[in-house]
């Protein structure tokens, strides 16, 4: 039996195809390269994989990619919290209908276990932290936010329904090489364009955990090796967090740039970069260190390598 990684061309479905092939599985992607490349897969040696270029929008795209896999690691989705405030349906079509779309024929084709990359942000604004996976009620701020919540609830009633194990990883901040979206790539764009200033979304008090795509992909794995019965619900991130502007000082340093005049937009909504921004964000991850699991870079750390390993790409 195959396994189909949804969004496998993307930032974080690439190395995680990477991974399974190099642990010896057959594996398909279905993709749309919206912002996914298939040059993302270039590590990954030809013959080893297969890409389906469709989309989980379209049934039969979804039906053909299935077709043999018992295992699904479902990774598409809109990836941008950001967006949500101007584009809410963008979340509802790329997050809640593509994976109604995939469950239907999950159901249909009977697989065995499905592994989810939902968010930290369906926590929205929790009171406690290190916010632990028992927390509630979840109150999440963006509609992104709100669709990974959506998206939970149906896979957990699917699983119950027809009996596949599911797994839902809630994700902090995951960065590192091939990602084309977020804070570093943000920052280093903007001082490509102009390395005299720097302009930060928000007050720069925001401090979130973030977590190097390789301890993610661990994660991942770590967490659906060990379902074995009904639905498991993990955090995955790193045990500290870092401020936007520590990330700035760390990207301008990385970028060997001095005299960088930091400008501070304010933000919206006391101080947030955008509506929907969560301001402090740091998971509690002992459930998942309970498994053996544990990350290898702190988020400073993975910051620095982050940004270094897309200062070597771009
Ligand atoms: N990067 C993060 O910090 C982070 C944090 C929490 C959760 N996540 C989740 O992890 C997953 C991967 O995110 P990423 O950062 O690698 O983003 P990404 O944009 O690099 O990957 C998403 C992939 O899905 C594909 N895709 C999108 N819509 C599709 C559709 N309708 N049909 C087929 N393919 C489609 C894209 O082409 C892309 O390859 C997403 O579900 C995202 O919400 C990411």
């Amino acid at each position: 039996m195959s396994i189909l990684v949804t969004g496998g061309a993307g930032f974080i479905g690439s190395y995680l195809v990477e991974e399974l092939v190099r642990r010896g599985y057959a594996v398909r992607i279905l993709d749309n390269l919206s912002t996914g490349r298939v040059e993302n897969l270039r590590e990954v040696p030809e013959g080893s994989y297969e890409l389906y270029v469709g989309d989980l929008l379209d049934p039969y795209d979804v039906r053909e990619a299935l077709e043999g896999c018992s295992t699904v690691y479902h990774f598409a989705a809109n990836p941008e919290v950001r967006v949500g405030y101007q584009r809410p349906q963008l979340d509802f079509e790329e997050n809640i209908l593509a994976t109604k779309v995939l469950l239907e024929e999950a159901r249909r084709q009977g697989i065995e276990l499905l592994v989810f990359a939902s968010s930290s942000t369906v926590y929205g604004e929790p009171t406690q932290i290190p916010t632990p996976e028992s927390y509630g009620p979840l109150k999440p701020i963006s509609s992104y936010g709100a669709s990974k919540l959506a998206c939970e609830a149906m896979i957990s009633a699917y699983s119950h329904y027809y009996g596949f194990k599911a797994v839902i990883l809630r994700l902090a901040n995951i960065i590192g090489g091939r990602s084309r979206h977020g804070v570093i790539y943000d920052f280093i764009m903007k001082l490509r364009r102009d390395p005299r200033r720097l302009e930060v979304l928000g007050d720069g008090t925001q401090r979130k955990s973030y977590l190097h795509v390789s301890d993610c992909v661990s994660a991942v794995l770590a967490a659906a090796e060990h379902c074995s019965e009904g639905v498991e619900v993990y955090n995955v991130g790193s045990r500290d967090w870092v401020s936007v502007l520590e990330i700035a000082r760390i990207v301008i340093e990385e970028m060997e740039l001095s005299d960088v005049r930091i400008e501070l937009t304010g933000g919206v909504m006391g101080g947030r970069g955008w509506p929907g921004d969560v301001k402090l964000m740091l998971l509690s991850t002992e459930k998942l260190e309970s498994l053996g699991w544990k990350p290898r870079l702190s988020s400073r750390e993975a910051v620095r390598e982050a940004c270094r390993e897309l200062l070597g790409e771009l």
